[in-house]
């Protein structure tokens, strides 16, 4: 079952110009089972009509608090108990300035006073709009109160500037919708998870590094942050943007993501090793940019600390889970890992494999334990991180209920 099947959500529509989104956002919603009911402000009919939104909706769409018709179909309490969830989306400064000073002007703010369900707020608004004190003030104040701040997204605004403002994607909105839903299996549980390569730097514009992409870890932490866990995602360079709500620790090189981890370990619950580090770095990195001047050039290299192993021998030792990619021999390797660097659990991937592994879209995984072997067949990397993270939290309760 998908897990918005039958989960009634009110969206909120404001006057911005994200508004003509909504219809969409609508159908995806309702495609993964969502009952939804629109209401809309004045500002919002400025940029799209009640109309569209009921053909989308299949409901009548409320705009009003004096409607007697209206009122006597749904309510504003009725719909302010009826739901399981209200969205605002696109949330104008306005209307996040009058719910946080508690007014019940219209339909919208109204709703928001009179209902016990949760609300999840997506703004939309002009950069310079966004970072203004009041609005920043009023952000954090509905965040104390509970409120859930989807967003804003960076990038061009359709006044021109550009920066943080834009109202989430129709898909993020869909995305942390369900995650909304999800069973929070990991609620007190606190991830460190390591993605992405390390840069070994040659010379100020040349380094050593690997194809990791950062999906196979990024997948990890949306997986852990939908099943409630507090996440740490310390990354190596990446061109995939965080999961929204995960703490970003951004990290070049391997002595930078070593120092990082030892850090937070004292704080995680599990820790999870999927990034791509560099096991050697250069011994003297020029200060200068090296010149072709010689046939052969020799680069020495020294041994890295191998963070996963360092984290293992901390005083307050995690649930240690590592990865092993492996060209050849993939059992034989992936055990000896597991046992020299006294992990719990290590996921291995044939990375000598087309269309899985470094900077595919999919992986397949063997999970190795002292005891067990479970396969997680190939899969886009979503899917797998999905399964991995429950598969390591019952080894984790597992440990746990043998103390
Ligand atoms: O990022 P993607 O493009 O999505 O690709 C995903 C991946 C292939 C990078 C990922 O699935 C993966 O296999 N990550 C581990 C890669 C690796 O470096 O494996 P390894 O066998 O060399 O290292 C074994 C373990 O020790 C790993 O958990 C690694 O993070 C850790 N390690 C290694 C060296 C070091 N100095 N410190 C470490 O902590």
């Amino acid at each position: 079952m998908q897990i918005l099947q039958d989960k009634k959500i009110v969206l909120g529509i404001t006057g911005g110009i994200a508004a003509y989104k909504t219809p969409e956002l609508v159908r995806r919603l309702k495609d993964h089972g969502a009952d939804v009911r629109v209401v809309m402000t004045e500002g919002a009919k400025a940029f799209i009509t009640p109309l569209t939104l009921q053909a989308v909706s299949g409901n009548h769409v409320s705009d009003s608090l004096l409607d007697s018709q209206a009122e006597l179909a749904m309510g504003h309490i009725e719909l302010a108990k009826w739901a399981d969830l209200i969205i605002i989306a696109p949330a104008t400064a306005d209307i996040i300035a009058r719910i946080t000073a508690g007014m019940a002007n219209d339909l919208l703010s109204t709703l928001c006073l009179a209902t016990s369900a949760p609300i999840a707020i997506a703004p939309a608004m002009n950069q310079q709009m966004w970072h203004a004190k009041a609005t920043q003030a009023n952000i954090s104040t509905l965040k104390q109160w509970g409120f859930h701040i989807w967003g804003p997204g960076a990038g061009e605004q359709a006044c021109g500037d550009v920066g943080l403002g834009r109202m989430l994607d129709v898909n993020e909105l869909v995305t942390l919708s369900s995650d909304f839903f999800a069973d929070k299996y990991l609620q007190d549980q606190h991830w460190v998870i390591t993605a992405g390569p390390t840069r070994e730097a040659i010379d100020p514009v040349r380094y050593i590094s690997n194809h990791s992409s950062g999906k196979m870890g990024y997948a990890i932490a949306h997986a852990a942050l939908r099943a409630g866990a507090q996440v740490t995602l310390i990354s190596g360079p990446v061109n995939i943007a965080a999961p929204a709500g995960c703490e970003l620790i951004q990290v070049t090189s391997a002595e930078q993501m070593h120092q990082q981890a030892l850090a937070y370990v004292s704080q995680a619950t599990t820790f999870v090793a999927c990034a791509a580090v560099a096991d050697y770095r250069v011994a003297n990195i020029a200060d200068e940019k090296i010149k072709k001047d010689n046939e052969h050039m020799q680069i020495s290299l020294i041994k890295n600390h191998d963070i996963v192993a360092d984290v293992a021998k901390s005083a307050h030792k995690p649930f240690i889970v590592g990865f092993a990619a492996e060209t050849q021999n993939v059992e034989h390797y992936a055990r000896g890992k597991l046992m020299r660097k006294n992990l719990d659990l290590i996921a291995a991937n044939d990375v000598a494999k087309a269309g899985q592994g470094f900077n595919s879209d999919d992986n397949a995984l063997t999970l190795y334990s002292a005891i067990d072997k479970i396969e997680i067949p190939l899969a886009n990397k979503q899917i797998v991180a999905k399964q991995l993270v429950s598969l390591i939290n019952q080894h984790y309760v597992a440990k746990n209920t043998e103390k």
